[in-house]
C-alpha cells in the first residue's frame, strides 16, 4: 500500500515534469540557458546524484529519461526509496524552469534557491553545534497556533527551520517573524520548493565533504551521517508528498507525520505521531539532535538563533551607542579573593528611568578569577561578548570593546528586561563556556554616565592598549608553538587548520589565541600544540612537525602543509573560508574573493566558482581559502612575494582591510597607499581592462616572477 503510493505519487510528479520540461524545450528551444542562481552547481541536486551538469533546456530534457531509469517499479521498499529521490529529481528541475531569464519567482517572505554562500555560512554553526539541526516543515499544521509553537520550540533549541507550503501562509497569519537571520526560512509555497532545502544538504557534500558528483552512495553516506536534517509533514500527507518523503528517507532524513491513515510506518524513517506537539521530542530522538540548554535568569529567550535579529529605531526604548557617548565592554582578571560570585551590580539609574528612545552610556566589567586563568584569555572571553548579548531575543549587538551599539526592544522592556539582566546573561555564559578556567565570575552593569566616562578612559583604554601591544609582539617567529583545529572535520572529514599567530582560521574565527584558550579549556579538544622545532624551509613555512601533524590529524589524508605558499603544499579547505584567493595568470597575481561578493572576477568566475574548485579537505595548488583579517598578515602567500601579489578585490573588502593591508605595505615594501593600486569590480571584471588598470598603476606584480 505505502509502496504502492509512493510509485503513483512519483509518477504523477514525474508526469507533469515532462510536460512542463517539454513545453519550455518547445516555447523557448533546447539551447535556453537554465539554471539556478549564485551556485556554481547548476541543477545541484542533478549534479551531485549524477555527476552531470546541466546547463541548457536540450540538457534538461535528456535528463528526464536518466529519472525515468531511477523509477523501478518492483514492489520493494528501495524502489519506493529510489523513486522518492526521482521525485525530488523532478522537483528541482520544475523549480530550475520557473528561474528561467533570470526571473525571481519567489517574493517575499519566501526564498526558494539558496545561494552557495549560506551553505558555507552554515559551516561552523552547524559544527560547533551552534545550529543543532535543521528542520523542514511541509504542509499546514491542524491550527496556526500549533503550527507556530512549533516552528517556536525549534528556534528556541537553535534548530534552522524551513517552511514549505500552507505552515507559510499559518507562521504569516500569527504575525511570526521570519528570515534566514532568525533562522526560520519559508522556502515556498508549492511542494517543490522543498528541493531547495535537499539542494543544500547535497551542496554541503560536495563543498565540505569532497565528495565526488555522481558517486550517489557516498553521497547518501554523506547526508545520513552528517547533515542532521528531518522532515514533520502534516497531514493530508497525499501520494506526492508521500513520494517526498521517501526522497527524504533515502537521504537519511526522518519523517514524522501526525497522518493517521493509509500509512505504514518504517522504523526510525517514517514516524506516526498523532500529537504536534510531540514533534519536536519525537524528531530530535529520530535524528539522534542533542540540544545544549542554556537556563539564563532574564525574562526573555535566550537563543542562537536570535543572534542575527535587528532592531529597528522605531521598535527600540532605549539605545547604547559607544560612537557617541562613553561605552565599553571589558573582561578584566582578578585575584580570587577579589571576586564574588555571581555577584551583578548596577551602578547608576535604571532602564525605566530613560525616556523612550533616548541614547545612553553603558559600560559592563567582568571581573573573572581562576587558577588557570590568563590576561591572554581575557580578549578571547571578551570577544564572545557581541554574540551572548545578541542571543538574547530583543536585543541588539553591534561592534565590539568601547564602540559597540545595543538595543532593547520595546518587546524586551515590556517582558522586563533591564540592564542588570546583561550582567546575569554574561555571568552565565562565562561560567558555562569558560568553566575550565574561570572559577569566579563577577559583573558589574555601568549606566551612570560619569561612571562610563572614568571606566572606559581609565581603566579599558589603557588595557586595550597594553593587549594591542602584546599583538603586535605575537609574530609565528615569537612563539614557540602552533596549533591545529580540526572543528571542521565533522563535515569535511580530512581537514586539518595549522593556526598561527599571523595566520588565523581560514574561518577567521579562530586566532592563534582563541586556539591557545580552546587547547586550554579542552586539552583533548579540536585545537592541539603543533612544535615546530624542526623547520624544513622557513620561507615556504614548512615544518617536520607540521608535516607530523596534519598526517595525524587527517588520518594520513595529508602528507605535507606548507603555511605560506599558494603553490606548494598548500593548506586544505573545509569549505566555510571567509574569503578564497586564486591565480590571476596574465598579471602575475592573485584575485580574492569575499563570501558576500555575489558578482563576477577577473578570472571568469565568481565567489561560488573559485570556492567549487577548493575545499572539501584537499589541497588545490593555485587556490587558497584564508580568513579576511590574512589578507593584510605578513605571511600572506609570503613563499610568493606576500601581499604585493593581490591585484583585485572586491570594493567592499578593499575597504574593509585597506587600512592595515596599507601599514603592511609601507612596512615590506615601502609603498604608499597600496589599495589604490588594486582593481576592483568598478575599475575591471576581465583580465584585459585588469591589467591596463595595473600598468597605469604601476603595480608590483607585474614586474614579478611568473607563480607557474
Ligand atoms: Fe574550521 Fe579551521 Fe575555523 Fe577550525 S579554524 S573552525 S577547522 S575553519
Ligand atoms: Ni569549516
Ligand atoms: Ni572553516
Amino acid at each position: 500500500m505505502l509502496i504502492n503510493r509512493i510509485f503513483s505519487g512519483n509518477d504523477a510528479v514525474y508526469g507533469l515534469t515532462e510536460k512542463a520540461v517539454n513545453d519550455a524545450v518547445q516555447q523557448h528551444g533546447a539551447d535556453k540557458a537554465v539554471g539556478f542562481p549564485h551556485t556554481a552547481y547548476c541543477l545541484p541536486c542533478y549534479y551531485a546524484v549524477t555527476g552531470v551538469k546541466i546547463k541548457t533546456l536540450g540538457e534538461l530534457q535528456a535528463a528526464l529519461s536518466v529519472v525515468k531509469s531511477l523509477m523501478t517499479r518492483e514492489h520493494a521498499l528501495e524502489d519506493a526509496l529510489m523513486s522518492g529521490v526521482a521525485t525530488a529529481l523532478c522537483a528541482e528541475f520544475i523549480e530550475a524552469l520557473k528561474y528561467l531569464d533570470g526571473a525571481e519567482p519567489y517574493q517575499e517572505p519566501c526564498y526558494g534557491h539558496l545561494p552557495d554562500s549560506i551553505i558555507r555560512e552554515l559551516g561552523v554553526p552547524l559544527v560547533t553545534g551552534d545550529i543543532p539541526g535543521v528542520a523542514v516543515i511541509l504542509g499546514s499544521a491542524p491550527t496556526a497556533q500549533e503550527g507556530v509553537d512549533l516552528i517556536k520550540s525549534y528556534q528556541a533549541q537553535g534548530i534552522l527551520v524551513t517552511l514549505v507550503g500552507g505552515i507559510i501562509d499559518q507562521a504569516q497569519e500569527l504575525g511570526l517573524k521570519m528570515g534566514y537571520n532568525l533562522r526560520i526560512v519559508p522556502l515556498g509555497k508549492d511542494v517543490t520548493s522543498v528541493i531547495h532545502v535537499v539542494s543544500v544538504a547535497l551542496r554541503a557534500a560536495l563543498i565540505f565533504g569532497n565528495v565526488t558528483p555522481g558517486d550517489a552512495a557516498s553521497l547518501l553516506t554523506y547526508t545520513k551521517d552528517r547533515v542532521p536534517a528531518f522532515v514533520n509533514a502534516f497531514k493530508p500527507v497525499d501520494d506526492v508528498i508521500l513520494a517526498a518523503g521517501a526522497g527524504a528517507i533515502k537521504l537519511g532524513f526522518p519523517v514524522i507525520s501526525n497522518e493517521d491513515e493509509n500509512i505504514a510506518e518504517v522504523p526510525g524513517a517514517l514516524i506516526a505521531c498523532p500529537n504536534v506537539a510531540d514533534f519536536n521530542k519525537v524528531s530530535l530522538e529520530a535524528r539522534g539532535i542533542k540540544i545544549k540548554i542554556t537556563k539564563v535568569d532574564i525574562p526573555v529567550a535566550f537563543a542562537s538563533a536570535f543572534e542575527g535579529e535587528i532592531i529597528r529605531r522605531k521598535d527600540m526604548r532605549v539605545e547604547f551607542d559607544g560612537s557617541r557617548v562613553d561605552c565599553v565592554e571589558l573582561v578584566q582578571t582578578k585575584e580570587m579573593n577579589e571576586v564574588e560570585d555571581h555577584k551583578i551590580t548596577v551602578v547608576g539609574p535604571e532602564v525605566d528611568s530613560f525616556e523612550p528612545g533616548s541614547k545612553h552610556s553603558l559600560a559592563y566589567v567582568v571581573e573573572v578569577a581562576g587558577k588557570k586563568m590568563q590576561p591572554d584569555f581575557e580578549p578571547v572571553i571578551e570577544r564572545k561578548f557581541h554574540n551572548y548579548i545578541n542571543c538574547i531575543e530583543g536585543v541588539y549587538h553591534t561592534g565590539q570593546r568601547d564602540m559597540f551599539r545595543i538595543r532593547i526592544s520595546n518587546d524586551a522592556f515590556a517582558a522586563g528586561f533591564r540592564a542588570r539582566h546583561f550582567g546575569e546573561v554574561l555571568y552565565t555564559q562565562v561560567k558555562n563556556e569558560f568553566e575550565a578556567v574561570v572559577d569566579k565570575c563577577q559583573v558589574t552593569v555601568y549606566t551612570d554616565p560619569a561612571e562610563c566616562t572614568r571606566i572606559r578612559h581609565e581603566v579599558a583604554i589603557p588595557t586595550f592598549d597594553k593587549r594591542d601591544a602584546r599583538l603586535e609582539t605575537l609574530t609565528d617567529e615569537s612563539v614557540d608553538v602552533y596549533y591545529s583545529c580540526i572543528l571542521c572535520q565533522a563535515f569535511s572529514p580530512s581537514h586539518v587548520c595549522v593556526v598561527t599567530p599571523e595566520r588565523l582560521g581560514l574561518c577567521g574565527a579562530v586566532s592563534w589565541l582563541d586556539a591557545k584558550a580552546t587547547n586550554e579549556l579542552d586539552p583533548n579538544g579540536p585545537c592541539q600544540i603543533i612544535t615546530k622545532e624542526r623547520p624544513i624551509d622557513v620561507n615556504l613555512g614548512s615544518y617536520e612537525d607540521v608535516d607530523e601533524a596534519v598526517k595525524k590529524y587527517s588520518q594520513g589524508a595529508l602528507e605535507h602543509v606548507t603555511l605560506y605558499s599558494i603553490m606548494q603544499d598548500p593548506m586544505t579547505s573545509c569549505g566555510c573560508f571567509e574569503c578564497i584567493c586564486g591565480i590571476e595568470p596574465f598579471s602575475n597575481g592573485v584575485v580574492i574573493a569575499n563570501r558576500e561578493y555575489a558578482g563576477m572576477t577577473p578570472l571568469g568566475m565568481t565567489f561560488s566558482e573559485m570556492a567549487s574548485m577548493t575545499g572539501g579537505g584537499v589541497q588545490t595548488p593555485g587556490f587558497m581559502g584564508h580568513g579576511k583579517h590574512f589578507i593584510s598578515s605578513k605571511k600572506f602567500m609570503k613563499a610568493e612575494g606576500g601581499i604585493e601579489r593581490i591585484v583585485w578585490m572586491p570594493k567592499e573588502l578593499k575597504e574593509t582591510v585597506a587600512e592595515r593591508l596599507n601599514r603592511t605595505a609601507k612596512e615590506l615594501y615601502g609603498i604608499d597607499n597600496f589599495t589604490d593600486m588594486v582593481g576592483d569590480e568598478t575599475v575591471a571584471t576581465d583580465p584585459e581592462v585588469l591589467v591596463a588598470f595595473l600598468t597605469e598603476h604601476n603595480h608590483p606584480a607585474l614586474s614579478m616572477d611568473p607563480m607557474m
